[in-house]
């Protein structure tokens, strides 16, 4: 690979630890160019840390042969990537016009009340962060909740939201950290 030719990995790369380089450049050998790698290496850290800290923006630019801006300005243009810590599991309520009308406002209530947390925020055993999104394009089951843009809840009322919550705190403990990954798969 051209690019990985070009620089010192060891001495350039003063964030990603060993193994999580290893994973990096096994992505990037993928494209053709480096640059396009950017979105899976994105991913990669995320999921690794569950945002992308900000002593990761100057080595993913050596790795993609790009420049820090232009790492943050994705970062900065897709929600789905964060730049902060946030929760296993995202909580993504739509709260346009159609989910408005049936109910979303309630909905969100509840979310607030079940969760303890406000819009933004993050519950403190670091399992949830709530956040409002808009339409999602599933304007004829609305309300909808999004979960790390894995798992669509439809006509999420308010009664609805105390078990989604309880079922997501089960999941939880069986399953690993991967359910971050909008990607993994994971039933
Ligand atoms: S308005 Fe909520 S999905 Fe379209």
């Amino acid at each position: 690979m051209e690019h990985k030719e070009q620089v010192d990995l060891d001495e350039s790369l003063t964030f990603f630890t060993d193994d999580l380089r290893e994973q990096a450049l096994s992505i990037v050998r993928k494209y053709p160019q480096p640059k396009a790698a950017v979105m899976p290496l994105l991913w990669l850290v995320q999921n690794r840390f569950g945002f992308i800290p900000k002593e990761a923006i100057s080595d993913l630019a050596i790795l993609t042969g790009t420049t820090p801006v232009h790492i943050e300005a994705i970062i900065k243009f897709y929600e789905l990537f964060h730049d902060h810590p946030v929760g296993r599991y995202q909580l993504m309520l739509c709260t346009n016009i159609s989910c408005l009308l049936n109910g979303a406002e309630k909905t969100l209530k509840k979310l607030k009340e079940v969760l303890g947390v406000e819009v933004g925020q993050t519950t403190d055993d670091g399992l949830f962060t709530l956040e409002e999104f808009e339409c999602l394009a599933a304007c004829d089951k609305a309300p909808v909740l999004l979960v790390n843009c894995r798992w669509l809840y439809e006509r999420v009322t308010e009664d609805k939201v105390a078990h989604i919550v309880a079922e997501l705190r089960e999941r939880a403990k069986v399953h690993s950290d991967k359910d971050r990954d909008p990607v993994a798969g994971q039933g």
